[in-house]
């Protein structure tokens, strides 16, 4: 029986070519309809974010070029399998035999050749998209990224190695992110940019983005890095260039009152900044506002509960980072890596972040 439809099918499909005016319509009128129903899922879906770079707006024209095609051939597909399956299906009590049929050449090389020219087609597409993509603009901005376990810092060597741990940018201006990672691997994604890339030890990677819609995006770690990879989030602020000229600004402000204000002086500052301290932690005279870790301002009362005095305390929390747990704080969230700081470092850290206490 079921040999019986499929060659009642396979002579069917081979009359394609002289079908009826009357059944080409039905048949088209199906495949918009096809059509019409996979567009709708692809269009009023929201799969992608709105675009805010340039880059992102070219991988969105691959996402439609390749789309489109596939609701093209999605509807054909549709058509033809309904239409066969309703014209030509056998009666309860049909037991004959289809007729016998050898294939349709024309069909074949059309169903081999078609493909074959749409696949180079996305291939091109794709290629074009990669390579503009990956080209650096001339007149670019640098932004180094720093990534460890499991927070973001990114320094602007334009202003002086400025060291944040939120990511703005400029509206329009095309930016390079040079990427390095500190300790395993991690993996950068604004999905408003339209890209990721992994930041690997041992080399440098880079990513190039030209930001062309103001608003702030979710900086998220996309790649498996150890027990706090939920929690390495930043931000990416698009501003407008004056903005972003006026937040410069004020941040070198901040940077340079805080080491002339506060105990440990820049060195702390900086190593708090360049250490990614402020990604994870609030602290005032740093003027980091983060909250993945405890507030670095209560330090004192942390002390108190850990029954240490403050310096000691604070020496221990950061080389240690497991031996006293603020209740509301997990485990294993701070990276162990700054036992291995240089003294130098470390000490201008501690007395920067307990000398600032009184
Ligand atoms: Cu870093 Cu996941």
């Amino acid at each position: 029986m079921t040999l019986v439809r499929n060659r009642r099918f396979a002579w069917g499909f081979s009359r394609l070519a002289v079908v009826r005016r009357g059944v080409l319509v039905r048949l088209v009128a199906v495949g918009l309809a096809a059509a019409a129903v996979a567009f709708a899922v692809a269009f009023f879906v929201p799969w992608l974010p709105k675009p805010a770079s340039k880059q992102a707006e070219r991988i969105d024209f691959v996402f439609w070029f390749v789309t489109g095609i596939s609701i093209a051939i999605f509807a054909l597909v549709v058509a033809v399998i309904l239409y066969s399956v309703l014209r030509f299906r056998a009666r309860p009590d049909d037991d004959s035999d289809g007729a016998p049929i050898h294939g349709n050449t024309t069909l074949e090389i059309a169903w081999t050749a078609v493909p074959a020219v749409l696949v180079t087609a996305v291939a091109v597409v794709s290629a074009v998209a990669l390579a503009e993509n990956g080209h650096v603009p001339k007149h670019h901005m640098r932004v180094n990224v720093l990534a460890q376990q499991f927070a973001w810092s990114f320094s602007y060597p334009k202003y002086e190695g400025l060291t944040v741990s939120q990511l703005r940018l400029p509206l329009g201006e095309a930016v390079q992110l040079k990427m390095r990672s500190k300790d395993v691997i991690h993996s950068f994604w604004v999905p408003e940019f339209g890209q990721k890339q992994d930041l690997v030890p041992g080399i440098e990677t880079n990513v190039v983005i030209t930001p062309n819609r103001l608003g702030t995006y979710p900086v998220v770690c996309t790649e498996l890095c150890g027990e706090g990879h939920a929690l390495m989030r930043s931000e990416a602020v698009v501003m407008k260039p004056a903005a972003f000229a006026a937040w410069v600004k004020a941040q070198e402000k901040a940077a340079a009152s805080a080491s002339q204000g506060a105990a440990g002086g820049g060195a702390g500052l900086a190593a708090f900044n360049s250490n990614g301290c402020s990604a994870c932690h609030t602290f005032k005279p740093a003027g980091s506002t983060a909250t993945t870790g405890p507030d670095l301002d209560n330090l004192s009362a942390y002390a108190r509960r850990a029954g240490k005095p403050l310096a000691a305390f604070v020496r221990e929390s950061i080389v240690d980072p497991n031996a006293y747990i603020e209740k509301g704080y997990q485990p294993n969230i701070m990276p162990s890596t700054f036992k291995s700081l240089p003294k130098q470092q470390l000490d201008a850290l501690v007395q920067f972040l307990s000398g600032a206490k009184k």
